[in-house]
């Protein structure tokens, strides 16, 4: 029987992304379901109870997901970031877990750029903004979305630092970054900081007071990862003890309410999350994802796997 395959995406790829990725799977003859916008868990509950395999996004795949989904023996995250996948559920469950990473960095380090470029102009709003040229940027883990970030803002004449102590040095320092070998050291160089790490137990809450009150003036924090890195209640201190911080983060917080209420012109947080939402990124990904799932069914190849 022709294996399905879920492709459930609560933020829908670019059409052409969905075109082709039903292409690939047509040649190799599988089947494609579509489930996009759904706005209850229980349309994912329904969808997923016949499938063989699902491409998501940010789609949350739990336990209750995982137990709904029968035949399911595979589950590739169309991305990089896998924290919204249980994946010891998942271990449990005899489901595969991949991502597929590096193929939306490109995407995402130009909205960090993007979002520099709109703070530092103050939102475009009339009056005498700065420039990147010459200000340090300190990038929080030097992974495909870091390095990107460090290649366009080479381009703008930035002074880059970097921390990542899963790099080896000589790899950051090829790249014309300055490795610095604390994380402590990292924010009290750059006036920007750029945060490229996962949300796990290690790193949720993370970015700190100590941390981000140790920028130099004028101070912006870029968040293109995952807000629950950030120590919201910190925060919202920095953002009342030091009148020169902003922050620009591709999602909003929990507590933007009240940073929107008090803090006129020093944030913008995109209405949804955004880094990966162009064409090629979702072509990049999506196609990634179904490669990787007929190459899984086909070959064995587990080379993406993330719950090892
Ligand atoms: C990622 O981890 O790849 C990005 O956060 C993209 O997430 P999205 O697919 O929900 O846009």
């Amino acid at each position: 029987m022709m294996k399905k395959i879920l492709l459930a995406t609560e933020k829908p790829f670019a059409a052409e992304a969905v075109g082709l990725i039903k292409e690939i799977a047509d040649k190799a003859g599988y089947q494609i379901i579509l489930l996009e916008k759904y706005t209850d868990k229980s349309d994912l509950l329904k969808a997923v109870s016949d499938v063989d395999a699902m491409i998501i996004r940010s789609d949350i795949v739990d336990a209750e997901v995982l137990d709904a989904a029968k035949q399911l023996k595979i589950v590739v995250r169309a991305g990089a970031g896998y924290d919204n996948i249980d994946l010891a559920a998942a271990t449990a469950h005899g489901v595969v877990a991949m991502n597929t990473p590096g193929q939306n960095s490109n995407a995402v380090a130009e909205l960090a750029i993007g979002m520099m470029i709109f703070q530092a102009r103050k939102q475009f709003n009339g009056k005498a903004g700065s420039e990147l040229k010459g200000k340090t940027l300190g990038i929080h883990a030097y992974g495909n979305v870091g390095k990107c970030v460090a290649t366009i803002a080479k381009g703008f004449g930035m002074e880059i630092f970097a921390f990542d102590p899963y790099i080896p040095r000589e790899q950051i320092e090829a790249d014309g970054v300055h490795c610095v070998d604390t994380v402590e050291a990292l924010y009290a160089k750059s006036q920007y900081v750029s945060l490229h790490i996962p949300a796990n137990a290690e790193t949720k809450n993370s970015v700190n007071y100590k941390l981000l009150t140790s920028m130099p003036k004028p101070a912006t924090l870029v968040n293109t990862a995952r807000k629950e890195v950030v120590n919201e209640e910190d925060l919202l201190k920095v953002f009342v003890d030091r009148p020169d911080f902003s922050y620009v983060s591709d999602i909003e917080p929990a507590c933007a309410a009240e940073i929107k209420e008090k803090f006129t012109g020093r944030f913008f947080f995109t209405p949804k999350k955004m880094g990966a939402q162009t064409e090629e990124a979702n072509v990049n990904a999506g196609l990634a994802a179904i490669h990787q799932i007929i190459d899984f069914f086909e070959k064995g190849d587990v080379r993406f796997q993330v719950n090892k």
